[in-house]
């Protein structure tokens, strides 16, 4: 963790955004921390919904537009801010970035822990982490059903759960990641808007997951299935290379 600090240092503020089936509350010891190594550094922790399901019952949507809000009801942070995003708040960083960063306070750099930036999927064999046995025990359904405008209504991680074997059905129905990686169609906002930070940082925690080191550097997440998908990390129709850099811990 102390590249994360020299990552943090340039003195803007940092706002952080939480996980699934968590609130600020889960990841305020980090924050603390960061206070503690940075002082002077401003940092705000947001906080999506009324409680911990809230982020696992919103529409991404909904939970992009309440960090939003977070972001730009607080005037420290109108110069600019370096995203930090954990786990599923990583994804929602990563839509505020894309969504948001030409009209609202700018992030200036992206920083992500264990996100699925790529998607998610658990495939038969695998355990969903912290989606616990909802979607494993459905397994034999879900293929079916993630897609229906009822689930993706209902579930948030359904908006970017990315399954390889109906990528078809994923592309036209999914209601946020093929939106973000310009897949249905073309936004040069989005892209834009994804080039504007100077540096994306993901950290990739693959302590759970057996896959060769080649995929998890590719992978943007700990999903078993992920050689399927992770050839291209944002698939954002990008042209410039942008400067990214994945630490595995
Ligand atoms: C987060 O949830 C816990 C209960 O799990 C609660 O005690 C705490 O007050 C919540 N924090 C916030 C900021 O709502």
């Amino acid at each position: 963790m102390f590249t994360i600090l020299a990552i943090l240092s340039d003195y803007l503020p940092v706002v952080m955004i939480h996980g699934i089936n968590e609130n600020s509350t889960s990841i305020e010891p980090m924050a603390q921390w960061i206070r503690e190594q940075l002082p002077g550094v401003y940092v705000l922790n947001c906080d999506i919904g009324y409680d911990k399901r809230s982020s696992l019952y919103m529409t991404i949507e909904k939970q992009v537009n309440e960090l939003a809000a977070c972001i730009n009801e607080d005037p420290l942070l109108a110069g600019g801010f370096v995203g930090l995003g954990y786990s599923q708040g990583g994804y929602l960083m990563r839509g505020y970035l894309e969504l948001h960063n030409h009209v609202g306070a700018p992030m200036k750099r992206f920083v992500s822990l264990s996100a699925p930036l790529g998607g998610f999927f658990c495939g038969k064999r695998s355990t969903c982490y912290k989606f616990g046995k909802m979607f494993t025990a459905a397994n034999f359904f879900a293929s079916r059903l993630v897609y229906t405008s009822f689930v993706q209504k209902l579930v948030g991680p359904s908006n970017y759960w990315r399954d390889p074997k109906h990528l078809d059905k994923y592309a036209r129905k999914c209601a946020s990641l093929p939106a973000l990686d310009n897949a249905r169609s073309f936004s040069q906002q989005k892209k834009d808007n994804f080039e504007s930070v100077d540096l994306i940082v993901q950290y990739i925690w693959y302590k759970y997951y057996k896959i060769e080191l080649k995929e998890k550097t590719k992978c943007g997440q700990n999903a078993v299935e992920c050689k399927y998908y992770c050839n291209n990390i944002y698939n954002v129709q990008t042209s410039k290379m942008l400067n990214t850099r994945i630490f595995i811990i």
